[in-house]
C-alpha cells in the first residue's frame, strides 16, 4: 500500500515515466499585436518556451480587446477555453463566479506584500488568487511630436484653452492636430480623460459611483463640448484606425498629439524614438493631479476535467510576477512594473514620471480606475456608457442629449 501510494505520488508529480511525457502546451488567449505589445508578450513566451512548456499563441487583434473578449466567450461556451485569457478589472470576478476559473495560489505566495492593495483585492475571488497582475498603465496621456511642439513654440498643454491654441497652430502648420482612432474604446479613452479633467472627485463620483447628479449635471454638460471641440481637430479617416497607426503618425510628424494610455510609448520605443527628444508625455490637460490606471493580467481556466492549475499555468502565473519579467515587460510594453520594489533604473523619463505620479496620487486620492479600460465598471455598464459617448462622437447630437443618455446607461443592471 505504501509503495503503491508513493508512486502515486510521483505519477501525480510526473516524476515516474516522466522522461517520456511531452511538454504541456499552453494556450494563450490576448490581443496584443501592436509592434511593442507583440515584442512584451514575446518575453512571457521565450520564457515559458525556456522552462520546457509550449506556447500556444491565441492572439486576436483588436486594442482595448473587445475582440478578443468576444472570441473568449465562444471559446468558453463551447467547451474548449484557453489556459490563460487577458482579462481585468471587475470583469475577473465575472469569470470567476461562473465558476470557470482555477486559483493559481501555489504560484501567488508573495504577492499579497509585493502588489498595492488595491490591485491584490482586484486579482482575488473569494479569499484564492484568480489573476496574474503584468504591470500598471497610465491611461490620461497625451502624446505630442517634439519638433513640432518646438516649431510651435509653445509648452505641453495643460488646460484646455491652451489645448486648443496649440491645436489651432498645429493646423496652421498644416499637420492633423489630433491623431484619432474613431473606434468606441478609443472614442471613451478621450472622452474619459476629459471627465478626469474636471477634478478626481468629480471623476470618481460620475464614474466609479454613478452618482446621478455628477451624471447629469452641468458640468458633465460641458465634458461634452469639450470632447465635441476635440473632435473638429481629427482627421477624416480617424473612422476605425486602429490606436497605434494614429500613434505612428504623430512618430511620422504627420499629426501633432493623440490621447492614449502609455502603451503608446510602447510604439515610440519600438520606433527608437526617445521621450524629450523625439517627443513628448504630458498628462492630458487638467488632469495632472489623476491617474486613470490600468492593470493588465492573465486568468487561468479549469481544463477539461481539471479542477486545479496545471504545471504550465502555475509556471505562466508565477514568471509574469517576477522582478525580472515585470521589468523587462513593462520596458517593451510602455507602462511600469505592478510589482512594488521593481528597480526603475533602466527606465525613460515617462515611466519614471508615471511612477512618481502614481505615488501621489495614491496619496492624494486621485489614483483612478479606467472606465474605458474595463477597471472601473462591469461590462454591463461600461458597454452602455461606451454606446453613448461612440454615439455623440460619431453624430451631431447636442450634448444635453448625450447627458441624459449617459444617466439612462449609468443604470444599466
Ligand atoms: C488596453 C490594454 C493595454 C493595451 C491596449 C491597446 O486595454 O490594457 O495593454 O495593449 O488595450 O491594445
Amino acid at each position: 500500500m505504501k509503495v503503491r501510494a508513493i508512486i502515486g505520488a510521483l505519477c501525480a508529480a510526473g516524476m515516474v515515466y516522466g522522461t517520456a511525457q511531452a511538454a504541456e502546451q499552453v494556450e494563450v488567449l490576448h490581443w496584443w499585436t501592436s509592434g511593442g505589445e507583440a515584442k512584451a508578450v514575446g518575453v512571457l513566451k521565450d520564457d515559458l518556451d525556456k522552462q520546457g512548456y509550449q506556447w500556444k499563441d491565441y492572439a486576436v487583434a483588436g486594442g482595448g480587446g473587445a475582440a478578443a473578449m468576444t472570441a473568449l466567450k465562444t471559446q468558453v461556451i463551447s467547451g474548449n477555453p484557453p489556459s490563460a485569457a487577458q482579462i481585468k478589472g471587475p470583469l475577473i470576478q465575472e469569470w470567476a463566479q461562473q465558476d470557470v476559473l482555477v486559483p493559481i495560489d501555489a504560484a501567488a505566495t508573495d504577492w499579497d506584500k509585493n502588489l498595492p492593495p488595491a490591485i491584490d483585492k482586484i486579482i482575488k475571488y473569494q479569499g484564492k488568487t484568480v489573476g496574474a497582475p503584468f504591470s500598471v498603465h497610465r491611461v490620461n496621456w497625451l502624446w505630442i511630436n517634439k519638433a513640432a511642439l518646438d516649431k510651435a513654440g509653445a509648452q505641453p498643454p495643460k488646460t484646455w484653452p491652451e489645448f486648443f491654441a496649440l491645436a489651432d497652430k498645429f493646423k496652421a502648420a498644416g499637420l492633423i492636430p489630433v491623431a484619432a482612432g474613431g473606434q468606441p474604446w478609443q472614442d471613451l479613452t478621450l472622452w474619459e480623460d476629459v471627465v478626469l479633467s474636471q477634478g478626481n472627485d468629480f471623476y470618481k463620483k460620475a464614474i466609479v459611483d454613478l452618482d446621478q447628479k455628477t451624471l447629469t449635471s452641468e458640468q458633465m454638460v460641458q465634458v461634452f463640448d469639450t470632447v465635441r471641440k476635440i473632435t473638429t481637430y481629427f482627421d477624416k479617416g480617424h473612422a476605425g484606425r486602429d490606436w497605434n497607426l494614429a500613434t505612428s503618425m504623430v512618430i511620422q510628424g504627420k499629426a501633432g498629439m493623440q490621447f492614449m494610455g502609455d502603451w503608446a510609448k510602447g510604439e515610440f520605443a519600438n520606433a527608437s524614438k526617445v521621450p524629450g527628444k523625439d517627443y513628448v508625455c504630458s498628462p492630458a490637460p487638467g488632469s495632472e493631479k489623476g491617474y486613470t490606471f490600468n492593470v493588465d493580467s492573465f486568468v487561468f481556466f479549469k481544463e477539461k476535467g481539471q479542477s486545479a492549475a496545471t504545471p504550465g499555468q502555475l509556471a505562466l502565473a508565477k514568471t509574469i510576477m517576477t522582478p525580472d519579467f515585470q521589468e523587462q515587460f513593462s520596458l517593451y510594453k510602455g507602462s511600469i512594473p505592478v510589482r512594488l520594489g521593481v528597480n526603475m533604473d533602466k527606465f525613460d523619463d515617462c515611466a519614471k514620471a508615471s511612477y512618481a505620479d502614481e505615488q501621489s496620487a495614491i496619496k492624494g486620492g486621485g489614483y483612478v480606475p479606467s472606465l474605458a479600460h474595463g477597471m472601473a465598471q462591469g461590462d454591463a455598464v461600461a458597454g452602455a456608457i461606451t454606446d453613448v459617448v461612440t454615439k455623440f462622437m460619431n453624430s451631431d447630437e447636442d450634448s444635453k442629449t448625450a447627458v441624459a443618455e449617459l444617466a439612462k446607461a449609468a443604470k444599466t443592471k
